[in-house]
């Protein structure tokens, strides 16, 4: 099982959900990956922003070993499953796509995970609050998208 969590930047959103993705995969799947992309490669090479590992250290998730890249079309192949953070992402993600298969790949990350909100909204410009929001929201759609990957694996 491969999932790649897409972003804007990949610095906040993504690599969040990555590293909490892959915190809670550990104890569902034994063959699995998870990988984080953004839609723009203005980023590319850095750290996930300071304050969304400091966020994910509160919760005892080390995301130091992330470093942040564009999203390919390569990648529509090798992941089974590409969550996107917002519907800008998703549409940026889906102009990527040629094939139906890839398509069909693509998911808006909190829709399924049926959350009642569809966005998970960028918290680049705001203060510290909006990191441990996204924190809160990727945390619980996680665990629903969890339970619905072992039913359709
Ligand atoms: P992300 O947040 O998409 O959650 O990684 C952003 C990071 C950087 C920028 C925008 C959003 N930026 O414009 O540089």
């Amino acid at each position: 099982m491969k999932i790649l969590m897409v972003c804007l930047g990949n610095i906040c959103r993504s690599p969040l959900a990555e590293g909490i993705m892959n915190e809670k995969m550990k104890s569902h799947f034994e063959n699995y990956q998870v990988d984080s992309a953004g839609t723009m490669g203005f980023h590319q090479g850095n750290l996930p922003d300071s304050r969304s590992i400091e966020t994910a250290e509160n919760h005892g998730i080390d995301l130091t070993y992330q470093r942040s890249r564009p999203i390919t079309e390569k990648d529509l192949d090798t992941f089974d499953y590409i969550f996107c953070m917002d519907k800008n992402n998703y549409d940026e993600v889906m102009n990527l796509a040629s094939s139906n298969a890839q398509k069909q790949k693509i998911h808006l990350f909190l829709k399924f995970s049926e959350q009642e909100k569809t966005e998970v909204p960028d918290p680049y410009y705001g203060n510290e609050d909006g990191f441990e929001k996204v924190y809160q929201m990727l945390d619980v759609a996680s665990e629903v998208a969890i339970e619905k990957l072992k039913k359709q694996s």
